[in-house]
């Protein structure tokens, strides 16, 4: 069969990164984070102390910036100039700073050129908010996921956890809505299902059935 391009993009919390993993495996492609791509950022501002509203700051920054993706043993490596800052990328703060950056113009503009060059090879399973729509309008099969917000607020709160005494499950929780009223809002690619996307709920499923459903799709598709 054909390698295709599929693209799932959806809020925080929906389950994007371990279906899309999931799915790359399965179908023996590529799987692309451009969630980390932003966080990525972030963590250079963070580090250079630029302020997010400075646009011009964020512009010199992101010249200055050489981001690469690597396949480790434990999965995906991002290495900011030489670095690896993979442990940095899901600190509360990077997500809520990543968010903000990412209605940047220059920004998204400086990213889009990277990540249209890493999916130039097909057999690819991008995850983000704007995949479908703007980074790889043309890709085969699109997928948008989505849950209930609170069951959403109560896996990312789980993943913290599991990552030693994370915040308060309200937090979580309004730190995401937060995160994904600015994604939403945003006038350059917000978030929001491609017009051909198949629309998947995820509330009630398991990984496997968002899976099964996806296959599906897929193999009408190659
Ligand atoms: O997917 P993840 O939660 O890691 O993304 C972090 C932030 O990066 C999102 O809240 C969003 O603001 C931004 N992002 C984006 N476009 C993408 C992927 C992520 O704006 N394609």
């Amino acid at each position: 069969p054909s390698r295709l391009v599929v693209t799932i993009d959806g809020p925080a919390g929906s389950g994007k990164t371990t279906v899309s993993k999931m799915l790359a495996h399965r179908l023996g492609y590529r799987y692309l984070d451009t969630g980390a791509l932003y966080r990525a950022v972030a963590v250079a501002a963070q580090q250079g102390g630029v302020d997010p509203a400075d646009g011009a700051a964020l512009a010199q920054l992101c010249q200055g910036i050489d981001l690469d993706l690597q396949e480790g043993g434990d999965g995906l490596r991002v290495l900011l100039n030489g670095e690896d800052i993979t442990g940095r990328l899901r600190a509360p703060a990077i997500s809520l700073l990543a968010s903000t950056i990412s209605a940047r113009p220059v920004v998204r503009r400086f990213l889009l050129t990277t990540q249209r060059s890493i999916g130039a090879q097909k057999g690819l399973v991008a995850e983000g908010r704007d995949m479908g729509t703007v980074v790889f309008p043309e890709a085969e099969a699109k997928f948008f996921l989505d849950a209930d917000p609170h069951v959403r607020a109560c896996r990312r709160y789980e993943e913290l956890q599991a990552g030693g005494d994370g915040p308060s499950l309200d937090s979580v929780e309004e730190q995401m809505v937060q995160r994904d009223r600015n994604d939403t809002t945003r006038s350059v690619a917000p978030l929001k299902p491609a017009v051909d996307s198949l629309r998947i709920d995820a509330t009630h499923l398991t990984p496997e059935q968002v899976i099964a459903r996806m296959m599906t799709h897929i193999e009408s598709k190659r």
